[in-house]
């Protein structure tokens, strides 16, 4: 199996570009199935969820066509079969396809997702979603098949802010008759994202990036040209990395607005950051002083950077604690962190960690659990001294687009072996 094998305690400068948002690209490819015409995404991501969407968009017939940084997609050949179980499984993001499917043939027959072990991560939301407009559901053996005579806009309130079902209930709704409101909905960016990509359509959203989002439910959909926007987590973890190395390092092509819970975290530290309208400058590490986390729904410190912050925060002097509040099963990077010599524990209800700084981080062979605690393992060692291996690496390979060229092109000495 590949490792990414990494010599640590090397100073980072020069530019990082960050790439489109892996957790916007990924319901933007099924949402285009909706579109009656032929749709043009820009800056898509090179990783390899893209590829799993691509499998199941050809699996249903629908033509892609694939460039650089560029996605061309029509469905007006699609055939509404099964998405086998193994295509679900393939990531969490295949269930985009359940709202979108029933959205455009008022059926979709396919099983439950994948993605990383971090929780039990239910659909229940999502299922309640497509209940309210109408559709029956019959689940067996976590294989699903939802059909509706016809979809009616209703109103949704969402138990907790699901980013997955918000999307979804948009995708099924936009076609819908009549008027859909969802109430408690998640804020995320990429949400407005979509609900912008389905506008540019012809859909009738209102309200995404608030709590309450109104879906109008039209006929058509026409085609359109449409961009991803800069994936903040990837920014943010380049940022924590530029925090710890960077020396005139600049990430660009980011909206610092997007990462305002990380940056108010980091200036607490003591991080020196100039932040620019579309890209932050890191000049030189410093001395940095412990802090304390606690993971929040957008825009309040996102989890998917709680495993990377962890990282960060063992190089901080004092004690740090972490709270997770969204998943129940995110610390598991932490156990190999201390492979390399973290101080950090985690208590036994598995919501809260704390971290004793500043240790020195000594490089070793390491596992990487999930995608974020992934990301955590590489940016303790690119601070460690000497090697470490990394395996597991397609967790990583799954949410960052070209990182070992990205590094290196700043003076990090990473590899795949
Ligand atoms: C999206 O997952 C992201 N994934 C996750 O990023 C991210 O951590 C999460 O949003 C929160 O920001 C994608 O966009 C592909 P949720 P999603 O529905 O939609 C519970 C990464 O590393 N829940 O907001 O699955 C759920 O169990 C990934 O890029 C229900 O209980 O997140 C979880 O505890 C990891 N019932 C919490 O809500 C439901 O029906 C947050 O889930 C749905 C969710």
């Amino acid at each position: 199996m590949p490792k990414i094998k990494i010599e640590g305690g090397h100073k980072l400068s020069g530019t990082i570009t960050i790439s489109g948002a892996k957790n916007s690209v990924v319901a933007l490819i099924p949402a285009a199935i909706l579109c009656d015409e032929t749709v043009t995404i820009s800056n898509v991501p090179d990783i390899t969820d893209v590829d799993d969407l691509e499998k199941i968009l050809i699996h249903l017939n629908a033509k892609i066509e694939r460039e650089t940084g560029k996605v061309v997609i029509n469905s007006s050949d699609i055939i509404n079969k099964e998405i086998t179980e193994d295509l679900s499984k393939k990531l969490r993001a295949s269930y985009y396809f359940m709202g979108a499917l029933l959205g455009k043939f008022n059926k979709v027959d396919m099983y439950f997702p994948g993605g990383c072990a971090i929780g039990a991560r239910p659909i229940n939301l999502h299922l309640k979603g497509f209940e309210l407009l109408g559709a029956k559901i019959t689940e067996e053996d976590n294989h699903f098949i939802i059909e509706a005579d016809k979809l009616k806009g209703n109103n949704i309130y969402l138990d907790f802010p699901s980013v997955g079902a918000t999307i979804n209930i948009m995708l099924a709704a936009v076609k819908a008759k009549g008027k859909t409101i969802i109430d408690n909905a998640a804020q995320e960016p990429e949400i407005v994202n979509i609900a912008t990509f389905l506008n540019n359509m012809g859909a009738k959203i209102k309200g995404a990036g608030t709590s309450t989002i109104t879906i109008t439910g039209v006929k058509y959909l026409h085609s359109c040209f449409h961009e991803v926007i800069p994936d903040r987590i990837e920014a943010g973890t380049y940022l924590i990395i530029g925090s710890l190395l960077g020396h005139n390092l600049k990430i660009d092509n980011m909206i610092p607005n997007h990462l305002e819970a990380l940056i108010a975290k980091l200036t607490e530290a003591g991080v020196d950051m100039e932040i620019g309208l579309d890209n932050i400058v890191i000049k030189e590490p410093k001395e940095y002083t412990a802090t304390d986390i606690k993971t929040l729904v957008y825009p309040g410190f996102p989890t998917d950077l709680q495993q990377v912050m962890v990282t960060f925060l063992t190089q901080c002097n004092g004690k740090s604690s972490v709270e997770e509040t969204i998943y129940e099963n995110r610390f598991q990077n932490i156990k190999e962190l201390r492979k390399m010599g973290a101080k950090a524990k985690v208590r036994k209800d598995n919501r809260k960690a704390s971290i004793k700084g500043k240790v020195d981080l000594v490089g070793t062979d390491v596992s990487a659990t999930d995608l974020r605690g992934g990301a955590s393992l590489l940016v303790a060692a690119l601070i460690a001294s000497g090697v470490t291996n990394i395996d597991n690496i397609s967790y990583i390979l799954r949410g960052y687009d070209k990182i070992v060229e990205k590094l290196t092109n700043v003076g990090a000495k990473i590899e795949i072996i």
